[in-house]
């Protein structure tokens, strides 16, 4: 049995089917009614207006320019020092300036007190992140931009679906965006929206977003493609290695897109780009906001499975108390004496592959320009720590009881730590 983790997408039958008619019957790829009834199955969802873009990153940066364009003397905002650089490009090519903040032991929370210290009067937002889709305490929240006159920007790239105290997440702050990338709750390979309180703001949004450009051609095919080779080929990934083969040679020919580009992992803001949402992705995302209920409640089984039998010390990190977090994935942790790398080797001779994607170090992935993120070493020296330690096991759709079992059986096994 094979087992992968982040590197699986969540891609159902229908999602591939949509991909293969676009790639055979190449028609209205750019615009067409799909961006419309997606974005009114987002908003249906949501119970506000939403607007799709091409991907989380270009709305976090509209929501910025927006925010700007209201307070143009406040140029700081205030985000997780446990995150990925393209947020942190987002806020750099918006001429903003990132004010990492530490987070808590339990659930990759912000930290109250980093929170106090790091605020001031030249900060312009708050980024809640609710990483991995465990919610953060949204009271505080809110009432800590009140009191400091900052807007919540929701980050619901993780978390789509979640719920605070009964209401859904994107709905609570002063705007939300969300991911429809690849590893993502759900997927169109690539993609995202975003909402706002303040209408008249979403409006002018709106207007700028219609005058974005579509991504090549070129490019949107390549999405298409990698959707149904993902769909295809993952399944027979491990048992004949021939899946891994053939993933791995279309790759090498630059016939799948890549999640973040080189300009992004050098954070050469002023050479990325931001484009509207695609028809042609918009096809393989409908009917997925309506099937987001069966997706969670499996995805939350999963990770019920994992808290109920992994040994206790790998899930210290972690408070299910709360009802109705999203699990887009089951982060574990490790004592600090665990070699991430040889664990990983180890387990793949067993067919299971750790998601590292959120390892090694806390602004991720693994080969950025570090030095170019602003980020001060030891400033959220909690975050360091915890990306040091923390491994995301999956709970997307072709994970099965059995196979969370297998998972749970490997990690357990003292022999494998020595
Ligand atoms: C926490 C977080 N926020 C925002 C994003 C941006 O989403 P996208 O990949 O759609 O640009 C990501 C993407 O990886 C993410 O992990």
């Amino acid at each position: 049995m094979s087992i992968l983790s982040q590197f699986d997408q969540n891609i159902d039958a229908k999602a591939c089917f949509a991909a293969v008619r676009n790639l055979l019957f190449p028609f209205n790829l750019k615009r067409g009614s799909a961006t419309t009834n997606a974005e009114l199955e987002l908003t249906e969802f949501l119970g506000q207006p939403a607007v799709l873009v091409d991907s989380g990153r270009t709305a976090l940066y509209l929501i910025l320019e927006q925010l700007k364009k209201q307070n143009p003397n406040k140029t700081e905002v205030l985000v997780s020092g446990y995150t990925c650089v393209v947020v942190v490009n987002s806020i750099l090519k918006a001429g903003l300036k990132p004010v990492y903040l530490d987070i808590t032991s339990i659930n990759f929370k912000l930290d109250p007190e980093s929170l106090h210290s790091r605020v001031s009067a030249n900060t312009l937002a708050l980024i809640v992140q609710n990483t991995f889709g465990f919610v953060d305490d949204y009271d505080f929240l809110q009432s800590f931009c009140q009191q400091h006159d900052l807007s919540l920007i929701e980050d619901a790239a993780h978390s789509i679906g979640a719920k605070y105290k009964e209401q859904k997440i994107g709905t609570l702050g002063d705007f939300a965006f969300f991911s429809f990338g690849s590893n993502k709750i759900i997927t169109s390979s690539r993609g995202g929206a975003l909402t706002a309180k303040d209408q008249k703001a979403l409006l002018e949004i709106r207007e700028l977003v219609l005058r974005l450009p579509f991504q090549p051609i070129s490019q949107i095919l390549k999405h298409n493609f990698k959707t149904v080779c993902f769909y295809l080929f993952t399944k027979i990934y491990y048992e004949l290695k021939l899946g891994k083969a053939i993933l791995a040679v279309f790759s090498k020919l630059g016939l799948f897109p890549k999640i973040i580009t080189d300009q992004e992992k050098s954070l050469t803001v002023e050479e990325i780009e931001c484009y509207q949402y695609p028809n042609s992705l918009a096809r393989l995302l409908l009917g997925q906001i309506k099937s987001l209920p069966e997706n969670l409640a499996h995805r939350e089984k999963i990770a019920n499975i994992y808290a109920h039998n992994l040994n206790i010390d790998l899930i210290s990190n972690l408070d299910f108390s709360a009802p109705n977090q999203a699990f887009l994935s089951f982060p574990i942790s490790f004592d600090s004496s665990v070699d991430l790398k040889n664990l990983y080797a180890k387990l793949e001779s067993f067919n299971l592959q750790l998601g590292l994607e959120w390892s090694f170090q806390n602004i991720v992935p693994q080969n950025i320009d570090f030095q170019m993120t602003k980020y001060e070493l030891l400033s959220c020296s909690n975050a360091e720590r915890i990306a040091k330690i923390t491994v995301c096991l999956p709970t997307h759709s072709k994970i099965t009881e059995a196979a969370a079992h297998k998972i749970i059986k490997l990690l357990n096994n003292e022999q494998l730590y020595r």
